[in-house]
């Protein structure tokens, strides 16, 4: 499974690439907007960071200027990735593009159906959010399976991109399902290598090497 960090902390983004685990970057217009920053600035420094592909959302709602735009931001780097709403518009917007070779990633998507429309409009990720599924007391994760099963029956080519991710348990349970790609939190990124009993056997592995006085280069 793939993993991109979804943030637009070019910070954040550097620190993270240095371990070898980000193989994409998602951002939306609120996590531009956090940052304070110019967004073709904020992009082309993401861009230069990471070589794989690197979200980048439109902001119109009409298919005409969503592909103005889309055309617009590709013109950036060769891994932009075009995101576009799931709206009727959004996926005109998306044929269009893909069509053009553009990569897109179609966002927002709560339902199987609407995964499904995406899919059929040549979609390259499917964007599911999960975390505001079970914000609303829906099992998000539920969606992913069903999203599964339905682009296995009909060999899609859309990658599925679990976004929304609130917890680790959400990385690992869309793995288990098979999901492409999980688009995480650099906080829940971190916390993946986490665990006490790992950290608790390496203290004592090395307080029981100490006591026998070697070393390693010195021998
Ligand atoms: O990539 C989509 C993601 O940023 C949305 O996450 O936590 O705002 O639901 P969240």
């Amino acid at each position: 499974m793939k993993f991109f960090v979804d943030t637009a902390d070019t910070e954040d983004i550097r620190d993270l690439a240095a371990t070898g685990m980000v193989d994409g970057v998602t951002t939306n217009p609120s996590l531009v907007a956090k940052t304070g920053r110019n967004f073709f600035d904020v992009l082309k420094e993401i861009c230069a960071i990471v070589d794989g592909p690197v979200s980048a959302e439109v902001t119109a709602t009409s298919a005409d200027s969503m592909i103005t735009e889309g055309r617009k931001l590709r013109e950036l780097a060769q891994n932009i990735t075009i995101k576009v709403p799931l709206t009727w518009d959004g996926l005109k917007a998306c044929k269009t593009l893909t069509d053009e070779g553009t990569m897109v990633n179609v966002t927002l998507c709560f339902s199987a159906n609407q995964a499904l429309l995406a899919a059929k409009a040549g979609a390259t990720f499917i964007s599911p959010f999960v975390g505001r599924l079970d914000d609303i007391h829906i099992e998000g994760m539920d969606l992913i399976e069903d999203i599964r099963i339905i682009y296995d029956q009909y060999d899609f080519d859309t990658e599925i991109l679990v976004a929304s991710i609130r917890n680790p348990n959400h990385v690992k349970e869309a793995a288990k399902m098979g999901a492409d790609v999980s688009t995480i939190p650099p906080n829940v990124l971190r916390s993946l290598i986490k665990h006490p009993l790992t950290d608790k056997g390496l203290a004592d592995f090395l307080a029981d090497w100490e006591k026998t006085g070697q070393s390693i280069l010195d021998t």
